[in-house]
């Protein structure tokens, strides 16, 4: 078996944009522009860079897209209000707001405030109720859904796989374990979630036939905890101190890349793995939320 081979999330993500591309021609033809509206609250500097490349997705793609940039004082009721608005504009499709939001704001009211028609987040109770259930006609939350077509257009046979995935957070962890544990076609794994009261993660790592580090903890995995031939997905994004490059800073993900690589079957680079997936599946999503007002079929 080869070693070391890259997991292209650029390239895939590419080719789900051209799909997206060609099913936001057919909506046009009926005179609907796919429309998706922003919200994000406070000078959150992540947040700032990553609302802005989902914008130039979407400018891409020939979306309609607006960002509502809202005080970090802004009240939760003033936030609830708006989106009661967005909701109910019929020309709108798809509401994101991003997190983090400010700390007096809840955001599980919040997300429960988002019309689940339009939630292409996926964040919505009835989103993630849906996606427990096995039914697909609900919205997935965009980085999980993203790795999972990673792992389907990478050739992974995830049936029957010992799947180990490392963080329990609700935007990556519970979801992907929900994914892949269902009894469909591309899941049917047996799937691990560890997390920080776990006792002896390495050893869980090491019976991984695909392990998905999501837990935010810069280049934990490292080569000695992988089994070789493994899939090894990497969602991490930690800025490190590093004195030797301008700015003090640099971006790492939850593995070791230089270490792990040789050791792996495959693996996503970090950037240009994981990142450009969640990217292509929000604009899946929200291609879906526009087909549906459409009155078109819409497969998930
Ligand atoms: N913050 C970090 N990831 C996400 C995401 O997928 N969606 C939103 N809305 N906020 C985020």
């Amino acid at each position: 078996m080869p070693f070391g081979a890259l997991i292209d999330g650029r390239a895939i993500a590419g080719e789900i944009h051209q799909e997206t591309a060609r099913r936001a021609a057919q909506v046009k033809a009926r005179g609907v522009q796919p429309c998706l509206v922003f919200i994000r609250a406070g000078e959150d500097a992540a947040s700032r860079v990553y609302v802005g490349m989902k914008e130039k997705a979407c400018a891409q793609l020939g979306f309609a897209s607006r960002t509502q940039v809202l005080p970090a004082t802004t009240r939760e009721e003033d936030l609830l209000a708006l989106l009661a608005g967005l909701n109910g504009d019929a020309a709108v499709h798809g509401i994101l707001v991003q997190a983090p939001l400010p700390r007096h704001i809840s955001e599980s009211r919040i997300y429960g405030a988002v019309d689940p028609n339009k939630d292409v987040d996926g964040f919505h109770p009835v989103n993630v109720g849906k996606l427990m259930l096995g039914d697909t006609s609900g919205f997935r939350s965009c980085t999980p859904a993203g790795i999972h077509e990673l792992l389907i257009r990478s050739g992974v046979v995830i049936e029957g796989a010992e799947v180990v995935i490392l963080g329990r957070g609700n935007i990556v962890g519970k979801p992907m374990a929900a994914i892949l544990v269902q009894k469909a076609k591309h899941a049917g794994a047996t799937v691990t979630v560890c997390h920080s009261q776990t006792r002896d993660i390495a050893a869980h790592c090491r019976r991984a036939d695909i392990l998905i580090a999501a837990m935010g903890a810069a280049e934990f995995v490292k080569a000695d905890m992988v089994k070789p031939g493994a899939v090894v997905i990497d969602v991490g994004v930690n800025r490190v101190p590093d004195a030797a490059v301008r700015g003090g800073s640099r971006l790492v993900g939850d593995v070791d890349f230089a270490g792990v690589r040789p050791k792996a079957g495959k693996i996503t680079p970090n950037p240009g793995g994981v990142g450009p997936m969640t990217i292509a599946l929000l604009m899946h999503n929200t291609m879906r939320a526009a087909e549906r007002a459409a009155g078109l079929a819409s497969p998930p």
